[in-house]
């Protein structure tokens, strides 16, 4: 079993790349380690948090607990029927190197969700997703540890409650299920997903008429890296807020005050808006607070020039919110969670 580490410095386990301690931390690498980390009698007591890449948490403080570095490998093809695929990952992996992967191997379906940072544990807490495809709709089932009671527990798609940047993980107990390998469903019949306008043009510069699942992969790289900040480079977690989500009584009304709002109608009635483009309009889009500051290419990611802290982040996250919410009457959602 790994070491238990004290005073642990988690600068490197989160994308903001916040100078945060932990009292605790211990790289977990196969379950039995998390079985024996449950028990551990220094650890009595102490509330837990689990990091995977640190991707998509916003870290405010010093943690006075254990954080477990979730570092449990693997990737196989663990079935297939005649219709698809099932391949197993360990909740460690990374989920960008899993996916090229799994392309490599001739199991294509998650190429639309490639270079989204983070691990393949993470992937259904938030239900990634990107460019026209959502993690739930490749997702099979998933394995996980009850910490409470020490039992394993595997959860189909509808134990998970997946939503739109939504799961059971996210709105349980904190820390409760710690995920230790997911399990995806591959079509073996590929459908390609790029009906998405970034794609598109990509496609057309690069005179692609009939993409393959390797065409898809790079347009997304393409796309992503001229649009959004490297974490290494540039602290960050992606979006910052979750697109809104808005009743279509309120779309109409909000369209004569403020044409051109980018729309997309979803089966449900609701509509969603482009948080990116609210943010824009309010004027924030590159502008900095202290050492926080609105990506200048993307208004919904908020970065870290340097020196930033969680409590500095926060403030400007705030301010957008209460600006947005002062010019649109919508309140814009954190994504990432927040410790
Ligand atoms: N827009 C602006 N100004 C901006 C940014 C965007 O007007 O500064 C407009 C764009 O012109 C576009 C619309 O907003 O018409 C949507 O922009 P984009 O295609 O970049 O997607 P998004 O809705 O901002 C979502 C996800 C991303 C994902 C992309 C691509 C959320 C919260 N974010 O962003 O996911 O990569 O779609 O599918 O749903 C993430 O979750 O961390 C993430 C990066």
């Amino acid at each position: 079993m790994s070491d238990l580490l004290t005073d642990y410095s988690l600068r490197a386990h989160n994308a903001f790349g916040f100078e945060v301690h932990a009292r605790y931390a211990q790289h977990i690498e196969c379950e039995t380690a998390l079985m024996h980390a449950r028990v551990e009698p220094r650890l009595k007591g102490l509330p837990h948090l689990i990091l995977g890449g640190g991707s998509n948490i916003v870290l405010t403080r010093d943690f006075d607990g254990i954080v477990w570095l979730i570092a449990l490998r693997g990737r196989r093809l663990v079935d297939e029927d005649a219709d698809a695929w099932f391949i197993q990952a360990g909740a460690g992996e990374n989920w960008h190197d899993f996916v090229q992967w799994t392309l490599e191997c001739g199991w294509p379906g998650l190429e639309n969700l490639a270079l989204i940072p983070g691990t393949v544990g993470a992937a259904p807490v938030q239900n990634i997703g990107a460019y026209g495809l959502e993690m739930s709709e490749r997702f099979f089932q998933l394995r996980a540890l009850d910490i409470k009671t020490g039992k394993a527990l595997h959860f189909d798609a509808s134990a998970c409650r997946f939503a739109y940047r939504e799961s059971f993980f996210k709105q349980c107990e904190p820390g409760r299920f710690v995920i230790v390998s997911v399990v995806f469903r591959l079509p073996k019949i590929w459908q390609p997903r790029c009906a998405y306008p970034d794609i598109e043009r990509i496609f057309a510069e690069r005179g692609v008429r009939t993409p393959s699942p390797r065409d898809i992969l790079d347009a997304v790289v393409a796309v992503r890296q001229s649009k959004l900040p490297d974490p290494i480079r540039l602290g960050n977690t992606g979006s910052f807020f979750k697109n809104p989500l808005i009743h279509p009584a309120d779309f109409e009304a909000l369209s004569i005050r403020e044409p051109d709002l980018v729309a997309h109608p979803l089966p449900n009635g609701q509509v969603k808006l482009a948080a990116g483009q609210l943010i824009e309009r309010c004027g924030w889009k590159g502008r900095a607070l202290g050492h926080a500051a609105v990506h200048a290419r993307h208004a919904l990611v908020i970065i870290n020039h340097g020196n930033a802290c969680g409590a500095d982040v926060l403030k400007l996250a705030q301010i957008i919110q209460r600006d947005v919410y002062q010019r649109f009457g919508v309140q814009l959602e954190p994504e990432p969670m927040i410790i």
